[in-house]
């Protein structure tokens, strides 16, 4: 008994000082009690400092963050610029593997890995440490909301961190995963983007039909499923003002790329109904088969729509235009290409009668796009409600100063690789307003978080670094 109470003394006076020194973190409270409308006595006045200056979305909020490459970084990056305190841990020596992918400047962190971790601090922690573990279970249990991982199934629990093992730790932590297949025959597997956009049913339903399935240049299977992460997280930090306790929140990279693709599973129910009458091949008689087909440049909606070509096409590779011949615009479409003619022909006066002949009218219609610029069919065409849309590069999108305005490509310094673009948080909040700070050196925060963060003194913080769980194994040892 007598050893223990200075034990406990010490417990609190270092809470105490873990506490003060921590960074101002404003807590997530619940709002006591609502009453049937949702209204309650309790809730905070509405705050009167002008909008964006009142803190943000999600202060208050510290995410363990132990993701990697692209799916998980997406989702704490969001989380991050909406004002999570997000703390990434990464190995030692290594860090995230893609700070050394697809490098563009020698000795520093790649664009890949910049691109997706900003606004985020590093510390490294070899988690197969004892004294690393220290650690992590002092982040888990003192500080941390979320753990968000993206290991490959498995990992977690052979670093120790079972659900079971977290939850009893600290009951209101959130333990959020992506994985490549959700519980099922292909569960173990690891999975990259293309893997899922195959697995999600993307692949299949995008292409030509005469060619073989194509994934898409969007990261569907990675920043979409890590989009649906943070989506998740979000709606169980809710629940558990609540219920004040936390949950398992897991996205599926298959799950994510079908719910993007979830009007072709719309179609797959229908083609056992009769034929996809939008799709071109309808009007080519094509016969369907089993399974949806790939489209091509068809529209998922019901309103025809194909690319064509506009004036520059034979060098420029990206003039072209997407055009919609959605039934209302159909009589300004006549009046524009000047087949003012078409609106009273019987053959072409409705959707109906067009379907058969969608590919010679597109034909016409680029009979005049070819005449026009990209930029002037989408002027030409806005003006009386045609919906078009330019292919733009990644050039032209890089140098649009519209989105540069909006925050939603952003100029960002970094001391070792210079000055790069990037995109910016695409969801805008009146109030809480990101700024995209620049993605951490590996390992800058590591003191900070075990001082500042985690309350250690001193010398524990030198009884964990000398006993070398936050640094890369020596040279010789490797070797050995
Ligand atoms: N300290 C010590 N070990 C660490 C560590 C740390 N800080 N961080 C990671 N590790 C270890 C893990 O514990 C794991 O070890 P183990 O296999 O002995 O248990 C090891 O590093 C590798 O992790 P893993 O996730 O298997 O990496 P990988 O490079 O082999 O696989 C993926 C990469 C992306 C394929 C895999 O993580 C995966 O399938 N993730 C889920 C789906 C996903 O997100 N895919 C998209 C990525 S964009």
């Amino acid at each position: 008994m007598a050893k223990k109470k200075p034990q406990k003394a010490k417990q609190a006076k270092a809470k105490t000082a873990a506490k003060k020194s921590a960074r101002k973190v404003v807590k997530f409270t619940a709002p006591k009690k609502a009453n049937g409308n949702g209204k309650s006595n309790n809730l905070p006045k509405p705050s009167s400092k002008p909008y964006g200056q009142d803190g943000k979305a999600l202060t208050g909020v510290r995410i363990l963050d132990f993701t990697h490459v692209q799916s998980g970084p997406t989702c704490t990056q969001l989380l991050a610029w909406f004002g999570a305190d997000v703390i990434k841990v990464e190995r030692p020596g290594v860090g995230d593997i893609t700070r050394g992918q697809l490098r563009d400047v020698p000795g520093a962190d790649s664009l890949y890995f910049t691109m997706l971790n900003h606004n985020k601090r590093s510390i490294t922690i070899d988690s197969k440490h004892p004294q690393g573990m220290r650690v992590l279970n002092a982040l888990l249990i003192k500080t941390c909301d979320v753990l968000v991982e993206n290991f490959a199934p498995g990992a977690l629990d052979r670093m120790g961190l079972t659900w079971d093992y977290i939850h009893k730790l600290n009951p209101r932590m959130i333990v959020a995963s992506v994985k490549g297949f959700g519980p099922g025959p292909y569960e173990d597997c690891k999975v990259y983007e293309n893997v899922a956009q195959c697995a999600g049913g993307a692949a299949s339903t995008t292409g030509f039909r005469e060619g073989p399935p194509l994934v898409t240049g969007a990261q569907i299977g990675d920043s979409g499923t890590g989009l649906h992460l943070a989506l998740g997280i979000v709606s169980a930090l809710y629940q558990r003002i609540r219920s004040g306790r936390g949950q398992k929140v897991l996205c599926a990279m298959q799950d994510g790329v079908l719910n993007l693709a979830r009007v072709k599973l719309r179609d797959q129910q229908r083609i056992a109904k009769g034929p996809l009458t939008e799709y071109s091949q309808y009007g080519e008689g094509v016969p369907f088969g089993k399974a949806v087909p790939r489209a091509g440049n068809d529209s998922g909606g019901g309103q025809p729509g194909w690319i064509l070509k506009c004036k520059g096409w034979e060098s420029d590779p990206d003039a072209y235009t997407y055009f919609i011949t959605q039934a209302p615009a159909w009589g300004a479409i006549c009046d524009v290409i000047g087949k003012p003619e078409w609106k009273t022909d019987p053959d072409y006066a409705t959707p109906k009668a067009r379907l058969p002949k969608l590919k010679a009218i597109f034909a016409t219609i680029e009979q005049w796009t070819m005449t026009k610029t990209k930029f002037e069919v989408m002027d030409i065409c806005n003006a009386v409600d045609i919906p078009v849309g330019p292919i733009l590069s990644m050039k032209e999108i890089a140098e649009d100063e519209s989105l540069r305005k909006t925050g939603t490509v952003v100029e960002v310094d970094h001391p070792t690789r210079g000055k790069y673009l990037s995109v910016g948080n695409p969801i805008k909040l009146s109030d809480s307003i990101s700024e995209v700070k620049r993605s951490p050196l590996l390992g800058e925060h590591t003191d900070e978080i075990l001082t500042d963060v985690l309350g250690f003194k001193a010398n524990e913080v030198a009884e964990i670094k000398n006993s070398g769980a936050l640094s890369a194994p020596k040279k010789e040892e490797k070797a050995a």
